[in-house]
């Protein structure tokens, strides 16, 4: 069969002539329909983030899949559902305390294989196998669009894990900033426009696809150029709740001061190391006296993937048709590789939908 994959050494992806998966008794064998492509696969392909499993000179790419159940082996699944696959998997040595509690997206990095990012074969195959644990089905009328379901489920589960940190006291969040206008961001503010007012940052020029995104959903959009984040309260208003999608690690530190009192910042961007001064005591101080919290959050757990299924057809029908700019067929996959100024969220296509 025919796979997209990166080898060792290389700097850019490749089309593979691999053989097709040998589900184990039971695994269910899955025919791929599309697959998502985030920062994450850019930050693989140029090789500072996770890799091929070992032992091997190259990996499958793609963690934002859907497909269709073409035989469920021994699985209690249909032949010809619609299933999204989870990415973590448990290491070489078996599944650990974390995947046995079914928490794998709590695992540090070191406890968990990730497919298409870490360790792991991907999705960018015409077939993958799987376990039925590690499969969600979806409805068949999200045949097209569930490779979404995987990043709209990275923001389910950090903005559970935001509640979660605000569950003491009676948190209402009115007033949201986002950071980053880049897939996961603008997923994030058409998740939240409805529920509150959404600022959205981002470095751009107008004429720009994802700023007439932001505005068409209700959101303002906001020039960190013009006003970084520690100027968003003045500027604007002070969030209750600020969602860092932009990788830059000063948005982390300046988070804590768009923040209003009682407010929580997620952050979600996995920056390269960089060392820079802040404020530490200044900083240090206002998380205390203004009774504010940062949580990190990474992965997501299949209980964020059915509540992103719930979500993503609650979204408006242009959403998807505005920020879905490619999918390409896997034969000639490179412009879903390609980022521009046009381009916002990519997919390859290995198969159409076909309801049996
Ligand atoms: P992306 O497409 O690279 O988006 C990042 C966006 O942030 C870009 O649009 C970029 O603007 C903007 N940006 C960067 N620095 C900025 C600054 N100083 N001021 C204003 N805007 C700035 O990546 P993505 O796929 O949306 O993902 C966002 C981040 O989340 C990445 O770091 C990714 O690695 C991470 N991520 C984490 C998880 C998790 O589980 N924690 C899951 C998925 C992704 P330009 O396009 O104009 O440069
Ligand atoms: C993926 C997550 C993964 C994270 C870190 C993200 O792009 O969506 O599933 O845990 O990268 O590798
Ligand atoms: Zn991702």
């Amino acid at each position: 069969m025919d796979a997209i994959g990166i080898e060792r050494g290389a700097d850019e992806p490749r089309l593979l002539e691999l053989p097709r998966p040998e589900p184990a008794p039971e695994e269910a064998l899955v025919r791929t329909l599309r697959v998502g492509v985030d920062g994450t696969d850019h930050e693989v392909i140029a090789g500072n983030h996770g890799g091929p499993p070992d032992g091997e000179d190259h990996l499958v790419l793609g963690h934002e899949a859907v497909g269709v159940v073409e035989d469920p082996g021994g699985t209690d699944l249909g032949a010809g559902d619609v299933v999204v696959p989870t990415v973590r998997r448990p290491p070489a040595d078996g599944p650990n305390e974390y995947f046995e509690r079914g928490e794998a997206d709590m695992a540090p990095p070191e406890a968990t294989l990730e497919r298409g990012i870490d360790g792991a074969h991907g999705f960018m195959s015409e077939y993958f196998a799987s376990p039925e644990e590690y499969l969600v089905a979806v409805p068949p009328e999200l045949a097209s669009l569930g490779f979404l379901v995987e990043p709209v489920s990275i923001s389910e589960k950090a903005l559970e894990l935001a509640a979660a940190a605000r569950s003491s006291f009676d948190w209402r969040p009115e007033t949201v900033l986002v950071l980053g206008n880049g897939a996961l961001g603008l997923l994030t503010v058409a998740m939240l426009v409805d529920d509150a007012d959404v600022y959205c940052l981002g470095r751009r020029d107008r004429p720009d696809p994802t700023i007439d995104i932001i505005e068409r959903l209700g959101a303002t959009y906001v020039d960190s150029r013009e006003t970084p984040v520690s100027a968003v309260p003045e500027v604007h208003e002070p969030a209750d709740l600020v969602y860092e999608a932009t990788g830059h690690a000063r948005h982390a530190f300046e988070s804590i001061e768009a923040l209003a009192p009682g407010g929580v910042a997620a952050l979600l961007g996995v920056p390269d190391p960089w060392t820079f001064e802040v404020d530490g005591g200044r900083l240090h101080e206002e998380l205390v006296l203004e009774n504010k919290a940062l949580v990190g959050s990474v992965n997501s757990g299949v209980r964020h993937f059915e509540a992103a299924v719930d979500r993503l057809r609650e979204l408006p029908g242009w959403f998807p048709e505005s920020f879905v700019t490619e999918v390409a067929p896997y034969r000639s996959f490179e412009p879903a590789f390609r980022s521009g100024p046009t381009s916002i969220k990519s997919a390859v296509e290995f198969a159409r939908y076909e309801e049996r």
